[in-house]
């Protein structure tokens, strides 16, 4: 039932590549997706509202909507909405939940509804609570997951994300190729970091003995460093927080100590210089500091720096694969830290109560 694999989560995380295909074979039709969705010349502001790890997912879609078509995206956190008195309106607004049953996410999605908007599910689950509720529901064709941690329903998200984005007419021409293409190559190099997940598991020493863990990064990819850092919560109860790594001096500078590790998630973007000094700060308190970039970053020295090394892809596309070195991140440091990795204490699959 798990398919060889030690754990549901373990073979999910193996299904990456497969379902990466799956949602590219699904949204290959840009008219017909557009039509059945969103994105029409009336759209002029959109909400998404999620929990979690589906709400990380819509972060990353924020950044990407918003660079590839301009359009303002509000987020919100769902749990938060259902005590606001105001419910500010946007044209649409997308639910985005794997279980479909996530009761903050249901009351958050009436809510904009009873407020006028134009409501759509990004759902998992076929015919779940939140499609009965929304307008319209775009589904994801990533497959049951059993595992508490949420790991290839995140990634299937992320693409209906870049794809409604694409299928924005407004999108550059080139800039829609070249990303189409990178697409297609995902799912080989989402492999690739999985062909070479004993070098991410050999990393985790430095994070399973750590009193405390920060991850950091910028632009596109802060909300993968929020991710890795719940994963690591969620499945190895380790203490860790995500930080734009810009951030940092502003506060949690001070938390730094020999006995913390950070994860630095480098992109190759606009961002480089910025966070290789943030980088070089943090090891100058002498923190340990894990950097994972990619195949071609000469800025890092493998025999002085702790380097996971992944392959190049698409600025917009980074969190994809940086999302799958962060989930076996937190895998290996639950498996090192002899933690229950499928079901973590305290915790449910859906939570159906608010
Ligand atoms: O089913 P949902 O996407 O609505 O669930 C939202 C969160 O409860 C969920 O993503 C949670 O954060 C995961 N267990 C994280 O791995």
């Amino acid at each position: 039932e798990k398919g060889g694999f030690e754990h549901y989560m373990l073979k999910e995380i193996n299904e990456q590549p497969e379902v990466v295909r799956a949602c590219l074979r699904a949204y290959s039709d840009p008219p017909r997706f557009r039509n059945q969705l969103i994105f029409d010349s009336t759209t002029d502001s959109l909400t998404l509202t999620a929990c979690g790890t589906s709400y990380h997912a819509a972060e990353v879609g924020k950044f990407i909507i918003e660079e590839l078509t301009g359009i303002p995206v509000r987020l919100e956190i769902a749990s938060e909405i259902r005590h606001r008195p105001t419910i500010i309106k946007t044209a649409k607004a997308i639910g985005l939940s794997q279980s479909g049953e996530t009761a903050d996410v249901l009351t958050s999605l009436k809510r904009m509804k009873e407020a006028g908007i134009e409501t759509i599910a990004l759902t998992n689950v076929f015919q779940s609570s939140i499609s009965r509720i929304a307008d319209d529901t775009i589904y994801i064709p990533a497959g049951p997951e059993v595992a508490v941690a949420a790991t290839k329903t995140f990634v299937a998200q992320i693409i209906a994300l870049i794809k409604l984005a694409l299928a924005h007419q407004s999108v550059d021409r080139t800039m829609r190729d070249q990303i189409n293409l990178e697409l297609e190559r995902i799912p080989h190099k989402i492999q690739q970091i999985l062909d070479n997940r004993h070098l991410i598991k050999q990393a985790t020493s430095l994070v399973a003995a750590a009193d405390q863990v920060f991850f950091i990064a910028k632009g596109v990819n802060v909300p993968i460093a929020l991710e890795g850092a719940l994963k690591a919560k969620e499945i190895a109860y380790i203490n860790a927080e995500g930080f734009c790594a810009g951030e940092l001096k502003h506060g949690p500078f001070a938390l730094l100590s020999p006995s913390s590790t950070v994860i630095a998630i480098i992109a190759g973007d606009e961002n480089q210089a910025s966070i290789t000094a943030s980088v070089r700060e943090i090891q100058a308190r002498k923190s340990k500091v894990v950097c994972i970039t990619r195949e071609n970053d000469s800025t890092f020295n493998d025999s002085t720096d702790n380097i996971l090394r992944i392959p190049s892809t698409h600025r917009l596309l980074s969190p994809i694969l940086n999302a799958v070195v962060v989930q076996l991140l937190a895998y290996y440091t639950a498996e090192a830290r002899g933690c229950p990795i499928d079901f973590p204490r305290n915790l449910a699959k859906s939570v159906t109560v608010e």
